[in-house]
């Protein structure tokens, strides 16, 4: 009888593995930046989530972050050169990299802010009656906006038809976040009197330092917003001031107030990953809606699990550049299927890592996995139908020019 080595037993591995035993602990378990942001900006405090029957019986806190104005009448910020809403790509670049945020004026005509708001109205009716509203702690959110209207589809995509300022904003965010970035949700966020404003966070994860964005969101006001229905809370800048204290290990100290963001219904306000945001207060009695349509790189994990829940029509209809953005092409050995899609570099219609054909035939029922194969396999288990054999065989036919599947250039074998 063997016995397993000493090493390997879970006790004796614990009792290796104090912090200060551990690699890179400091780093791996660092709560910065946020721990010193909260800890000297003490006005900076968490609104805890009320139940449905507390809705609207939270305490307003004078001199908190959230009692505050847009950035042209805040006594502090008035007279700085904060963004403005623009078409100009320069001016959009610049109030990127100073403020973290730019307005691109416009992006939507009123006619597409019409059509999506109408949409988002009907729908939210629509899920209350049905049951399944999905309350937040500010109001109603619509999730996974994809399936519940082609004006959505057109969203993520920045299809003109939708979205008129649609090459503008896609050239800001490729040059944000590089090639090939990809969509993170699309949610309808309604802010509704009574509700309490979010903390301030920053969307991207506090390790991930770099000199650019991980994540850019586009926030796309449906509805007129400023102090008095819930304009987003920015800290104008804080994208630079938290990203310097992670990178240079030194605490976040006092911060500049936040401001409340005002923006006509069909701007688009792009925010950097880094920028300390939240949901403001909705003061009236008219529901606040934002489009909420954040994108990453195409490394990172999406927000919404679209390989489970775009709906079969939606998928079937959807345009190369739509599967892209939701993560139905492989990228750079990332979400590659059994192996399909190694080798692709996750450009649109690139067959060589297109995944959704894997999706369709599970919806079928018809999704038959590789498994245990070996040298006693019989002649009918090796002619199984394997849907692998089926896609390769297409993205083949299609004259991929990247090597694809079996057989093709595999960067995973180091
Ligand atoms: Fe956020």
């Amino acid at each position: 009888m063997t016995t397993t080595p000493i090493e390997f037993d879970p006790a004796y591995v614990a009792s290796r593995s104090a912090p200060d035993a551990q690699m890179y602990y400091d780093e791996v378990n660092s709560q910065e930046p946020m721990k010193s942001v909260l800890a000297n900006n003490p006005e900076i405090f968490f609104v805890p989530p009320k139940r449905g029957s507390e809705w609207g019986q939270w305490e307003f806190q004078p001199g908190a972050y959230y009692d505050t104005t847009v950035g042209s009448r805040h006594p502090y910020w008035r007279d700085k050169d904060l963004p403005q809403p623009s078409k100009n790509i320069e001016r959009l670049r610049s109030d990127m990299r100073t403020w973290g945020y730019c307005k691109i004026e416009d992006a939507l005509s009123s006619t597409q802010v019409r059509t999506m708001l109408k949409r988002v109205l009907e729908q939210a009716e629509g899920e209350r009656l049905a049951g399944i509203a999905q309350k937040t702690p500010s109001g109603q959110n619509i999730n996974c906006c994809v399936n519940k209207g082609r004006c959505f589809e057109g969203m993520i995509e920045q299809h003109p038809d939708v979205v008129q300022g649609g090459p503008l904003v896609e050239q800001l965010i490729t040059e944000a976040l590089g090639d090939g970035w990809i969509c993170t949700s699309l949610i309808a966020a309604q802010s509704l009197k009574g509700g309490v404003p979010q903390a301030l966070h920053q969307d991207q994860s506090n390790a991930l330092d770099s000199n650019h964005p991980m994540t850019v969101n586009v926030l796309t006001p449906l509805t007129d917003i400023d102090e008095t229905n819930g304009g987003t809370l920015v800290i104008p800048g804080s994208h630079l001031v938290l990203s310097e204290a992670v990178r240079n290990g030194v605490p976040v100290g006092k911060l500049p107030p936040a401001i409340n963001v005002d923006a006509k219904a069909g701007t688009m306000v792009l925010t950097d990953g880094r920028l300390l945001h939240g949901t403001g207060i909705n003061h009236t009695d008219t529901p606040r809606v934002v489009m909420l349509n954040g994108m990453n790189k195409p490394f990172m994990r999406q927000q919404e699990n679209w390989m489970l829940s775009v709906r079969p029509e939606v998928l079937k209809r959807a345009s190369p550049k739509l599967l892209q953005r939701m993560g139905f092409q492989a990228t750079n050995g990332a979400q590659t299927n059994e192996g399909h899609g190694f080798g692709a570099r996750g450009r649109v219609a690139e067959a060589a890592g297109a995944l959704v054909d894997f999706r369709l035939a599970a919806d079928r029922g018809e999704y038959v996995r590789v498994g245990q194969l070996g040298p006693d396999s019989t002649p009918a288990e090796l002619r199984e139908a394997f849907t692998l054999r089926d896609v390769v065989a297409k993205a083949r036919a299609d004259g991929s020019s990247a090597p694809v599947g079996i057989g093709g250039s595999n960067s995973a074998s180091d």
